[in-house]
């Protein structure tokens, strides 16, 4: 039986029409985009939950934000706002704007990382991968091994395997391991939650071995409520102290304020103790002029910096992230009711259904995962994507198709945006597609592909039978 819905703590102000169209009309559109949905026009998609990043509902007192937004090119109001509210809720002195995650990893990696050298992380985000490999590193994933089952239910899936963080570091030298990253949640698992002892528990490892921790801070209000809910010491603790007490286990973090600050654009840089770290510093400043703007506004407009600031605030709301991670555990119980196996419990910003379950004789390298996308947009205008192979691409050193551990179709839910009947429709969707799945034979193959970051570009095909 699926749970109950938990009501929306707010009301709605505008709507913004969304099209409808034919089965037809989509597997057309769906050939025109050669099979890959980030070709796909918006307007082509009904419900688009190919991304919770820049993808979120504003309040009104964020658009209020907006109109009151400093354009002053050095040293705006906003940004005086933006960097108190940061450094009140996450502990950190220094605070550095930027357009968003990716800048933020952009900027501060290269301080870290050079050729030869490690990063390691409980899961690296596909471009925060890609900034580490940029730098001239390479990065390993160490995630808990219950995180690689996914019918299996525990609780902190996301968590770092500490042991094995420990035995790659004496493995690799620690002198050649210049970062550990620590993913809140942990996206590519999952969006599963780490557990503060975890987090304390890796600071632990990289100060013995003197390497800094970096906290990839994207979901960092989803992952505290979690550790709220199921972590003991924390139950009587508000959501921002309990943000407080994770970063204050980090030396700094990156963060894209495309998720869990509820705005459209932003980013950030922090840095826990600028005086200790002041060399770093002035290498922040330095790339972030070089790269994204002064550093008062790091690559954002002053409106933008406003609404970041209210939707710090905004993000921390007990209600709304009991409805927010509600709406998820929602979808997530229709799915059980229908036997279809997704990453368990479910995570935080959406659910990441197992395409390998649903398409076991399809092979990692014809992109089950991606099967499992196209399907869903022929069948209901969702649009979701790969989170396995597909999406991982080949080894940087070989060129090979890596095999993901994997083959997750995400969809991800923007926040404030969907109600439970556009939540009714997905789920029925997926039911739908699995009642045919053994109607579907083959995978895809790719024909064209660039050599970094491939899924959101390349050109597939589907194999035929
Ligand atoms: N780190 C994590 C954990 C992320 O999930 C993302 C983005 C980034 C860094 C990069 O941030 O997009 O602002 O440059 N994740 C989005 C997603 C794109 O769909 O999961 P960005």
């Amino acid at each position: 039986m699926a749970i109950k819905y938990i009501p929306e703590p707010f009301r709605i102000k505008m709507v913004e029409t969304i099209k409808m169209t034919t089965e037809e009309e989509r597997k057309e559109k769906i050939k025109e985009a050669k099979y890959n949905l980030f070709n796909l026009k918006g307007e082509d998609v009904y419900i688009d939950l190919l991304t919770d990043s820049g993808t979120n509902a504003m309040s009104s007192e964020q658009w209020a934000g907006i109109m009151n937004g400093d354009e002053a090119y050095a040293g705006a109001r906003s940004y005086y706002r933006l960097v108190n509210t940061a450094r009140d809720i996450f502990g950190y002195d220094y605070i550095q704007p930027v357009h968003q995650g990716r800048a933020a990893e952009k900027v501060l990696f290269p301080a870290f990382l050079h050729e030869g050298q490690y990063a390691i992380s409980n899961m690296f985000f596909d471009t925060t991968r890609a900034h580490v490999e940029l730098a001239g590193a390479r990065a390993i994933d160490c995630v808990v091994e219950e995180a690689k089952d996914p019918s299996r239910r525990c609780k902190f899936k996301g968590n770092m395997d500490v042991k094995h963080l420990e035995e790659i570091i004496l493995e690799k030298g620690p002198e050649n391991v210049g970062l550990v990253v620590m993913t809140v949640t942990n996206n590519s698992a999952g969006g599963q939650p780490v557990s503060l002892k975890n987090i304390r528990d890796t600071a632990e490892v990289c100060k013995k071995y003197n390497i800094p921790l970096n906290i990839d801070a994207a979901r960092y209000a989803e992952n505290a409520f979690f550790i709220k809910r199921d972590e003991e010491e924390c139950r009587d603790m508000t959501i921002k102290e309990i943000i407080n007490k994770m970063f204050s286990y980090g030396d700094m973090f990156t963060m894209s304020a495309k998720k869990d600050t509820i705005v459209n654009m932003g980013g950030m840089i922090g840095v826990k103790d600028p005086v200790k770290n002041e060399e770093l510093v002035i290498k922040i400043k330095a790339n972030c002029i070089s790269y994204e703007g002064f550093i008062t506004y790091g690559g954002l407009a002053g409106r933008d910096l406003e609404a970041l600031a209210i939707g710090l605030e905004e993000g921390l709301n007990e209600d709304y992230l009991r409805y927010r991670i509600g709406q998820v555990e929602y979808l997530a119980s229709r799915l059980d009711d229908a036997g279809i196996v997704y990453q368990a419990p479910v995570g935080g910003h959406g659910v990441f259904v197992d395409a390998k379950a649903m398409f076991p004789h399809i092979p990692y390298y014809e992109f089950p995962a991606q099967v499992l996308a196209i399907e869903l947009y022929k069948e209901a205008g969702i649009r979701t994507c790969d989170i396995g192979s597909y999406m991982l691409g080949n080894d940087p050193d070989t060129g090979e198709q890596l095999h993901a551990d994997f083959e997750f179709t995400r969809l991800a839910i923007p926040r404030r945006v969907y109600t439970q009947a556009h939540i009714d429709v997905m789920a029925d969707a997926l039911i739908a597609i699995k009642e045919r799945a053994h109607e579907i034979k083959r995978g895809y193959k790719i024909t064209w592909e660039p050599p970094i970051l491939r899924h959101f570009q390349a050109h597939l095909e589907p194999i035929e039978e």
